[in-house]
């Protein structure tokens, strides 16, 4: 079933790549069954070869599903319709370098179906959404992979999309350039956009996105919202100046201490946990120098999602 609350939903979406010759098979997406809600930032993560390009490629129709069904803003991927609000960004793009940027943006707004006069009065705003109003009249040959990936979300863009599908839109970028865009990309949550990224790079699913879904050889592996799946490994209480009994105490009510340059870490399981520790070190006269979610990252969540399922 499907709701027009998820901006993607698909139910037991799978591909099964045929080789022509050899008879050889690639199960490069398995049975993936996915909600992405409405206006959210969605990460799709995963090694090379997970299946992240071929699942949204399904999405978009550019590839046929071998089976299962999917959805977007509620309505049938096998209706052209369905593509109409998404806007999208390919990996490994080549656009014609003998165009200029705005020639660039004019012909995929074209190839959009928008009138000459609307692609006229969008494009010196698409450019400077993404900070190339100086370079609307230069060639893409002489854009660097920064520009180059900026170009092409302003092409994503150039229908006013509601949903966003980015694959690797900061591949090859260096951190500021990665940054400028996530930037852009936030602007349009504002805006009510869904950005629904493919990426390999976990510490860019941690830093941007708010959800995430992890794949590994076709199959998903974890998905969740980010903040729930990393709260759920603990807190961690940075304190100092405690005595040698309040610890034991703290200790034996379920904590590990671990000692650091300026005293103790204390590892709860909960936040209610981790509050109680907080009012027994301030019972004892210590002082708490911070509270934070334990230092588990994606990476952390990956490797135990991949290993728990022991492929
Ligand atoms: N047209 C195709 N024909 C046959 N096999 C394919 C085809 N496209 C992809 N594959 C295979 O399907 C699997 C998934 O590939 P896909 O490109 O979807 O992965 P990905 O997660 O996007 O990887 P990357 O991070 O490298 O972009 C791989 O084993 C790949 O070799
Ligand atoms: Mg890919």
């Amino acid at each position: 079933m499907s709701t027009t609350d998820n901006a993607i939903e698909t139910e037991g979406l799978e591909k099964i790549y045929r080789a022509r010759f050899r008879g050889k098979e690639v199960k490069a997406v398995c049975n993936l069954t996915l909600r992405v809600p409405v206006g959210v930032k969605f990460g799709l993560l995963g090694p090379n070869g997970a299946g992240k390009t071929t699942f949204v490629k399904m999405l978009l129709s550019a590839v046929h599903a071998s089976s299962g069904s999917a959805w977007i803003f509620g309505k049938d991927i096998r209706l052209d319709e369905s593509r109409r609000p998404v806007g999208y960004l390919p990996e490994n793009h080549r656009f014609p370098t003998y165009l200029t940027g705005a020639g660039m943006l004019n012909f995929y707004g074209a190839l959009s179906g928008l009138p000459a006069g609307e692609r006229r009065k969008r494009i010196p705003g698409l450019l400077k959404l993404v900070g190339l109003s100086d370079w609307g009249r230069v060639r893409i040959k002489k854009y660097s992979k920064g520009m180059l990936q900026r170009l092409g979300l302003a092409q994503a863009l150039v229908h006013h999309p509601k949903l966003l599908i980015l694959d690797e839109p900061t591949d090859g970028v260096d951190p500021a350039g990665r940054r400028e865009i996530h930037d852009i990309l936030n602007r349009l949550i504002g805006k009510g956009v869904t950005v629904f990224i493919n990426s390999h790079l976990l510490s860019e699913v941690e830093s941007f996105c708010e959800y995430v879904a992890i794949m590994r050889q076709g199959k998903l592996v974890l998905e969740g919202k980010i903040s729930q799946l990393l709260a759920g490994s603990g807190f961690t209480v940075n304190a100092s100046r405690l005595p040698v009994s309040s610890l034991n105490e703290i200790r034996a009510a379920g904590a590990i201490i671990l000692s650091t340059a300026n005293g103790v870490a204390i590892q709860s399981p909960s936040s209610e946990h981790a509050n109680l520790v907080m009012d027994r070190i301030r019972a004892a006269g210590g002082s708490i120098e911070s509270f934070a979610p334990s230092g588990a990252s994606l990476e952390d969540l990956f490797l135990k999602a991949t290993a728990e399922r022991g492929d």
